[in-house]
């Protein structure tokens, strides 16, 4: 990476593909809940529907790594592009379920798609690090250090789940969701923002390490189900309009709200706060589950591919997660 001069700065980063995996097995709340019974745990469809929205999730196959559905969204990005790997002069990956300790994702990810020498790292925000890492992205292209990008939100979660804690197992899911983020002077990434409060750490972690050669401490995810809906619920409106006042847009600017994934009721609370009717609501949850750091690019990726959002539509593009993280990008497609 090397910083060029400020005369041949663009004034924007702009997605120019998009591209997303699902691991193949899918289960659904009742596929769930059959095998959840046979270690003595209740749940059902109806409570799982009622309280999330989820109706399936995708769980990757032992021996599936995250870099496995990292590589397939970024060679599905990278075909919707027109770009080549070679073009890639910057590699990011948001996830909190990597290949290993280290190195990170994304140079494993770099090594797969046979592209060598361009930075390469992992962001590590939980479910806002897909905004993270686009932010950052942005930053890095805007200041010249790199002009093609790619930004892969990839999660194996299924991994970090206690199938003996039913207010937690059913919820979340694997996918992986990517972006080429390119420079250029049409719009583009209009405004981003960033934020976390470390306060909250308890309410949604997995607390366990690896030393001495061994996991120590329990390294299965623990959320307060509770606390995290009420603290996501605020600050996902609170970043909403910070972001949009920081581009001098309003809520009748955007064209269609990409909320990471986590509870259909979350979502929902945003839209209505933010007036924008259920069409303008970009909805996955019901059948991918919360794929943390994937769920937003993943839910972009169908959008687009479904051929809702066109070139030209504004999106507002938020997460929120363990950290506590939150943070939301605007941007016209
Ligand atoms: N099946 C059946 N019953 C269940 C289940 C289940 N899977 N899970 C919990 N219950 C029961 C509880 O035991 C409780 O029973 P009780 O009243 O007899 O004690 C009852 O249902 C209600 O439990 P609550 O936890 O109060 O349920 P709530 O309505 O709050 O919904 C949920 C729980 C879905 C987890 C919700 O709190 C939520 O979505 N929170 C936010 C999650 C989120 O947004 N995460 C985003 C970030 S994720 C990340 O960063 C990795």
């Amino acid at each position: 990476m090397t910083a060029s001069s400020t005369s041949a700065l663009p004034r924007f980063s702009r997605i120019v593909g998009t591209g997303s995996h699902l691991p193949s097995q899918r289960l659904s709340n009742t596929d769930l809940a059959r095998e959840l019974a046979e270690r003595g745990i209740q749940t059902s469809d109806e409570w799982i529907v009622e309280r999330t929205g989820i109706r399936a999730r995708h769980f990757a196959d032992a021996g599936v790594v995250c870099s496995d559905l990292a590589v397939a969204a970024a060679r599905a990005a990278l075909q919707a592009a027109g770009r080549e790997a070679a073009a890639i002069d910057l590699i990011i990956v948001a996830t909190s379920t990597p290949d290993m300790v280290f190195p990170s994702t994304a140079c494993i990810v770099q090594q797969k798609l046979g592209v060598h020498g361009c930075p390469a790292f992992d962001v590590q925000a939980v479910c806002s690090g897909f905004i993270y890492a686009l932010a950052v992205a942005d930053a890095l292209i805007r200041t010249g250090s790199a002009r093609c990008a790619l930004v892969i939100g990839s999660e194996v979660f299924s991994r970090l789940l206690d199938f003996n804690d039913r207010t937690t197992c059913v919820l979340f899911g694997d996918g992986a969701g990517a972006v080429v983020l390119e420079a250029s002077n049409e719009p583009g990434l209009l405004a981003s923002e960033l934020h976390a409060d470390g306060r909250h750490v308890g309410i949604l972690c997995t607390p366990g390490t690896v030393a001495g050669g061994k996991a120590i401490g329990d390294p299965l995810l623990k959320m307060d189900g509770p606390a995290v809906f009420k603290l996501a619920v605020g600050v996902l409106e609170d970043a909403a309009r910070a972001v949009l006042a920081k581009a001098g847009k309003t809520e009748a600017d955007i064209d269609f709200l990409i909320p990471h994934q986590a509870n259909i009721r979350i979502m929902q609370s945003t839209a209505r706060k933010l007036k924008l009717g259920a069409d303008k609501l970009v909805v996955t949850v019901d059948e991918h589950g919360n794929t943390s750091a994937a769920s937003i690019p993943l839910a972009l990726d169908v959008a687009v591919r479904d051929g809702r959002i066109r070139r030209g539509h504004r999106l507002l593009l938020e997460g929120v997660g363990g950290g506590f993280t939150w943070g939301a990008v605007l941007l016209e497609f």
